[in-house]
């Protein structure tokens, strides 16, 4: 991960207090052997269901698996179809797909490049059973508008929240307002695992058993195998981090949106389109997206200046090999085609430097007043 001027993470800078908390923690599970869906796993259940306003959170071993048991769960299968949106990382609609139902894929919108609930809305037909949206980079789909959507033609609502922890849509967090809200705990997530984990988040007690159960071989007790389940709880040693990291999201989150802030301050007057966000609180800020059509000159440019600017995604889901025959459009998900082609993004982490920041922005700024520009 060296080597980089501004480099795309500072995952050391996540463990404040590690020694004297973390780490005893951490030595007193290994010891006790508490390793499977222990007191650990609980305790960061609950903590996460607090901060969110949730009912409960059910931990399991990844945001992909979040998405497929809560699918699950929610009864979704052969037969139906799960309206999402060609913009968002594979395992949206993988997870549709593993549950064996199609995954229809519509646009997002170009001015805050999330599902496009217009097109959506079009989408329904006899055999959707469940909308999907994402909060795309950590900014908060409009849920009063998706769970309207919903309501109306008589579907389920699952949010992936992977990338938004602590965003708010109106005044609930994201994760809240819905059939189910399913997390990610990936490295470089805000809240991040020193490894893979995942939770679903849900707003009554209708499926936190079955979901217990799911992930744990479909077992009621041992050896009492009620439904074809998973093997995928959230690990004992990654609740243990995640529960101590827990505490400082919100000032994290903070520090991620004045960094974001400042970089649509620098920018501001050059000629890049940015992802509009009207509310602060919409937004945690996972990835900070710039749009321009000189999108692979200026990739390689920052990247020359040691800037490790990424493309997230440059391929639409529709367009991926592993869906063809798999996931179904509408009508082209132009946008999403466009934003594929012409976004990248800027680092941002809580701890980048002022001397990172004027880095990088000095380096977007060089690229547009000389020649490369042009
Ligand atoms: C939008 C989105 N959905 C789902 C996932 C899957 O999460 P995981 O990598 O924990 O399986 C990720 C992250 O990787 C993501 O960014």
């Amino acid at each position: 991960m060296g080597g980089w001027r501004v480099p795309r993470y500072d995952y050391p800078g996540q463990y404040p207090g590690l020694a004297g908390s973390l780490l005893p923690q951490i030595e007193r599970l290994l010891l006790d052997g508490d390793y499977i869906l222990g007191d650990a796993v609980s305790r960061f259940e609950r903590d996460l269901a607090d901060f969110l306003g949730a009912h409960a959170v059910v931990g399991v071993g990844s945001g992909t698996d979040a998405l497929t048991l809560a699918l699950d769960a929610l009864g979704i299968g052969p037969g139906d179809e799960v309206i999402t949106v060609a913009n968002s990382f594979y395992s949206t609609a993988s997870a549709v797909a593993r549950v064996g139902a199609t995954p229809v894929l519509v646009d997002c919108r170009a001015d805050n490049y999330l599902i496009d609930l217009d097109a959506a809305a079009a989408a329904v037909g006899p055999r959707t059973k469940a909308l999907l949206v994402v909060h795309l980079y950590g900014q908060a789909v409009d849920m009063a508008a998706a769970g309207e959507l919903a309501r109306r033609h008589g579907l389920l609502l699952v949010e992936d929240c992977a990338q938004a922890i602590g965003a708010h849509s109106g005044a609930s967090r994201v994760g809240t307002d819905s059939d189910a809200g399913c997390w990610s705990f990936a490295p470089s997530k805000n809240l991040a695992a020193a490894g893979d984990g995942g939770a679903i988040s849900l707003r009554d007690d209708r499926h936190s058993e079955q979901l217990r159960m799911l992930r744990h071989f479909g077992q009621a007790a041992q050896n009492d195998h009620r439904m074809l389940g998973y093997n995928s709880r959230l690990d004992s040693i990654q609740a243990l981090v995640l529960a101590h990291k827990l505490p400082h999201l919100e000032d994290w989150n903070r520090q991620r949106s004045q960094v974001a802030h400042q970089y649509r301050t620098m920018l501001g007057d050059l000629p890049l389109r940015f992802q509009q966000c009207h509310d602060d609180k919409e937004h945690v800020y996972h990835l900070f997206q710039i749009e321009t059509e000189r999108r692979d000159q200026l990739m390689a440019h920052l990247r020359a200046d040691g800037v490790d600017a990424v493309v997230r995604y440059p391929v639409p889901l529709h367009l991926q090999p592993a869906f063809q025959g798999v996931a179904r459009t509408g009508q082209r998900p132009e946008v999403s085609e466009r934003l594929a082609q012409q976004t990248l993004c800027l680092p941002l982490f809580p701890s980048i430097t002022q001397e990172q920041i004027d880095l990088a922005c000095g380096s977007v700024t060089r690229f547009f007043e000389t020649a490369h520009g042009a």
